[in-house]
């Protein structure tokens, strides 16, 4: 069936109640950006992914901080980028069982998702992505990104693994979310170096941004995990 867009007649868009019907998003949902300060939380895949595809047919530009949530101000810079160059900003908020290895932190991992959705309203932000991790990875999953090289080195080296955990959630993240920008911190480089080759050597049509470190005022890199430390 064939529906004709209505086209709005300011910025041009195709008007954005019909396209929230053309691509079946609940209308009340669909709210056009900043018209508001509510910041609405997703927890489906199937939802995440139709909201940015009506976003993006309206011409909007996503920004996207990927995070395991648990909030600090190294998080916070990334978000304020975000917020800066694209008309909507997208924060994941998933702490991923596929990154830890076995013996490692993942039940104890600091989890606030109240605290964490308040920060993110005082940030800007236009969606939180929090889904569970059945959502992520359903009964008969079954697959994998791995860069190969720089992947074994350094933390690779003692996390076998992690990397290859890190680029498949997020690969699956890019694919939900449909960002056009996406922001990592400088302080986790291997990561962000090797994102950026999977990048690249995927064809994915995005750009990385790399954001400079936010230290304590002891010079400590900031980091959810400095909770487990004591004075
Ligand atoms: P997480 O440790 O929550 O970090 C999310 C992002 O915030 C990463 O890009 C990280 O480099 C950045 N970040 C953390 N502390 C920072 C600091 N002090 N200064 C600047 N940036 C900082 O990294 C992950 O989550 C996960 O591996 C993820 C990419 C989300 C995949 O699960």
């Amino acid at each position: 069936m064939k529906t004709n867009l209505v086209v709005d007649e300011v910025n041009g868009f195709p008007c954005y109640e019909q396209l929230a019907r053309v691509l079946d998003y609940p209308v009340a949902r669909a709210r056009l950006p900043r018209s508001d300060s509510t910041t609405l939380t997703i927890t489906s895949v199937a939802e995440m992914q139709q909201w940015s595809r009506l976003q993006k047919a309206a011409g909007r530009r996503i920004a996207f901080v990927p995070t395991m949530g648990f909030l600090h101000q190294g998080h916070l810079s990334l978000l304020e980028e975000g917020r800066k160059n694209a008309d909507l900003l997208v924060l994941s908020i998933f702490v991923n069982p596929t990154q830890f290895g076995v013996g490692e932190d993942y039940e104890d991992y600091p989890r606030d998702l109240e605290a964490d959705t308040a920060l993110a309203e005082q940030a800007g932000v236009d969606v939180i992505f929090a889904p569970q991790p059945s959502q992520m990875y359903p009964g008969g999953y079954a697959s994998r990104v791995d860069v190969a090289g720089i992947t074994d080195l350094l933390c690779g080296a003692s996390r076998p693994g992690h990397f290859g955990g890190v680029t498949t959630v997020v690969s699956k993240l890019f694919n939900i979310v449909l960002p056009d920008i996406a922001y990592f911190g400088n302080k986790d480089f291997q990561q962000l170096a090797i994102i950026r080759r999977m990048v690249i050597d995927l064809n994915m049509p995005l750009e990385i941004v790399g954001i400079p470190i936010v230290r304590e005022a002891d010079g400590l890199a900031m980091s959810s995990r400095n909770s487990y430390l004591s004075a």
